[in-house]
C-alpha cells in the first residue's frame, strides 16, 4: 500500500488518539493550528501519568523488586529516547525539566571545555533558549566574544555568514534543526561539517525542539556534540530530552550536588527524575513507533530495528505533511501580498526546506487582533506573539506575528480552512 492510501486509511483512528483535537477543555468546537507551541497530547501518555503515579517507586534502587522496577524503567526510557535520535548509548541521554533548562545545564557544563580564548557562535533563527544560555553565562559573566549568525532575507539561515564569523578559537555553536519562528530547516550535516572543517574543537548544539515532530533526527549523521528536545512537542509531557555525545559529556562539569554520581547521564540531571512524566514520555515515544505498523512501513520485508522503525514513520510523516505546506503555501500565493504577508520560504517548490509553521501578519491588524477574529469567527487556533524566536524578534524586528502550525494529526483540509479563514478577514 502506498504511502498517500495508507494514511487516508488511518487517519481518521490516528486523530481519535487526540482527544482534545477538535474541542478544547470548554467544549468549544475548535481548529487547532498551534502544534509548535505545543503539541496535543497521544492520550496513553495522558493516561499513563496517574497510574505511573501511582505504581512506581520514587527511587530507583538495587533491593527490593519496586526499586529495581523503577531503575530498570529509567533505563528503558533512556534507551527509546536514544534510539529515537539515534544516539549510540542511553547514558548519553538526560532529562530535564524543560530544554530551557538542559541547555542551561549544559552551558554551565562546559566550564571544564571552554577556555578564554574561544568564542561562541549563536544564529539569528534560534529560538531564545539556545542563545540566552551562551550570551548571557558565555558572553556577559564570563567575557567570550559571542558573535550572532544571521537570516537571509527568504529566511534561511546564512551559512555563508555564519561560516564568515567562524574560526579556529569558536569552541561552540549553539544551531536550531528547524526555526519555530519561519519554519526554515537548517542543513544541518553540511553546515556542521564546514563548521568543524574550520574549527576542528568546536562543539555543535542543537535545539531539536521544533523539529522532532517532522522529521527523523539522527545526531551521528548530523554531526552534532549535543542535541534537545521537548516532550510536549513530541505528543507527550513537558520534559527536556538532552543528547550529550560521550566524550563531550565525560568531559563537561555541570553544576552538580556533591553526592550526585559524577558521571553521564547523571552528573547532568539535578534532583530526582519525575517518573510519571518519563512513564508520559515512554508512551508518546511508543505512539509514534507505533505508527510503523498502523502505517504498514514494514512491508514484507524483514522487521527493522527501532531506531529504523522511528525513522521510517518520521520520513512518512515528513511527506504527509509536506502536502499541508504545499496547500498552505499556495493558498498564500493567492492574496495579495500587500494585504497578507508570509514570511520565510513562501515558494511551493521549496517544501523540503521547512516545517509546516507559517509566520504571516494581516496588514493594519495587530497579531493579537487577528487571532481573535479568527477564533471568535472561525474557531481557529492559532498562535500570536514573538515565540520567543530569534528570527522573530532580531530578524524581523517585530514585537509579534501570528504564526499557525500543524503536525500529522491534522487533517489536509485543515490548510484550506485556515486560508478561507484569511481569506474573509482580508474582505472586512
Ligand atoms: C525551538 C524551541 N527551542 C526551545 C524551546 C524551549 O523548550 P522548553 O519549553 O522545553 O524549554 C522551544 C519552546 O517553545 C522551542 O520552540
Amino acid at each position: 500500500m502506498g504511502d498517500a492510501a495508507a494514511w487516508k486509511r488511518v487517519h481518521p483512528a490516528m486523530r481519535r488518539r487526540f482527544p482534545r483535537l477538535e474541542e478544547d477543555q470548554f467544549e468549544n468546537r475548535r481548529l487547532y493550528l498551534n502544534s509548535a507551541a505545543g503539541s496535543l497530547m497521544v492520550d496513553s501518555a495522558a493516561h499513563i501519568l496517574s497510574q505511573a503515579a501511582l505504581t512506581l517507586n520514587p527511587m530507583p534502587g538495587q533491593v527490593t523488586p519496586a526499586e529495581r522496577a523503577t531503575g530498570d524503567f529509567h533505563g528503558s526510557v533512556r534507551s527509546l529516547a536514544a534510539d529515537f535520535l539515534h544516539a549510540r548509548s542511553p547514558s548519553e541521554i538526560s532529562f530535564h525539566v524543560s530544554s530551557t533548562a538542559a541547555l542551561w545545564a549544559l552551558s554551565y557544563g562546559m566550564r571544564s571545555v571552554l577556555k578564554p580564548e574561544n568564542g561562541v557562535v549563536v544564529t539569528d533563527l534560534d529560538h531564545m533558549a539556545n542563545i540566552s544560555p551562551w550570551e548571557d553565562f558565555w558572553g556577559r559573566e564570563r567575557g567570550l566574544n559571542i558573535r550572532r549568525a544571521g537570516v537571509t532575507p527568504q529566511g534561511r539561515l546564512d551559512v555563508d555568514h555564519l561560516l564568515s564569523i567562524v574560526d579556529e578559537k569558536t569552541g561552540v555553536l549553539a544551531v536550531t534543526m528547524a526555526s519555530n519562528g519561519l519554519g526554515t530547516i537548517v542543513p544541518l550535516k553540511d553546515v556542521v561539517a564546514a563548521v568543524k572543517s574550520k574549527a576542528p574543537s568546536c562543539r555543535v548544539v542543537v535545539d531539536a525542539v521544533h523539529h522532532a515532530l517532522h522529521g527523523p533526527i539522527n545526531v551521528g549523521d548530523i554531526g552534532c556534540d549535543a542535541l534537545v528536545f521537548s516532550g510536549y512537542k513530541v505528543f507527550g509531557p513537558m520534559i527536556g530530552v538532552l543528547w550529550v555525545q560521550e566524550d563531550l559529556a565525560r568531559l563537561a562539569e555541570p553544576y552538580r550536588v556533591e553526592t550526585n554520581k559524577n558521571e553521564p547521564p547523571y552528573k547532568f540531571e539535578m534532583g530526582m527524575l519525575n517518573n510519571a512524566v518519563l512513564a508520559s514520555l515512554e508512551a508518546a515515544l511508543e505512539y509514534l513507533l507505533g505508527l510503523y505498523e498502523m502505517l504498514e512501513l514494514g512491508g514484507s520485508g524483514k522487521a527493522e530495528a527501532r531506531p529504523e522503525r522511528f525513522r521510517s514513520v518520521l520520513e512518512s510523516v515528513a511527506r504527509y505533511e509536506a502536502e499541508i505546506t504545499e496547500a498552505v503555501l499556495n493558498g498564500f500565493r493567492a492574496f495579495d501580498p500587500a494585504a497578507i504577508r508570509l514570511f520565510g520560504l513562501a515558494d511551493p517548490a521549496l517544501v523540503s526546506e521547512r516545517d509546516p509553521t507559517f509566520a504571516f501578519e494581516v496588514r493594519g491588524r495587530s497579531a493579537e487582533e487577528t487571532k481573535l477574529r479568527r477564533w471568535r469567527q472561525h474557531r481557529i487556533q492559532f498562535a500570536d506573539g514573538n515565540h520567543y524566536s530569534a528570527a522573530v524578534v532580531r530578524h524581523l524586528g517585530r514585537p509579534a506575528l501570528c504564526r499557525a502550525s500543524f503536525a500529522h494529526y491534522d487533517a489536509a483540509d485543515s490548510a484550506r480552512l485556515l486560508i478561507e479563514a484569511l481569506g474573509d478577514i482580508v474582505e472586512k
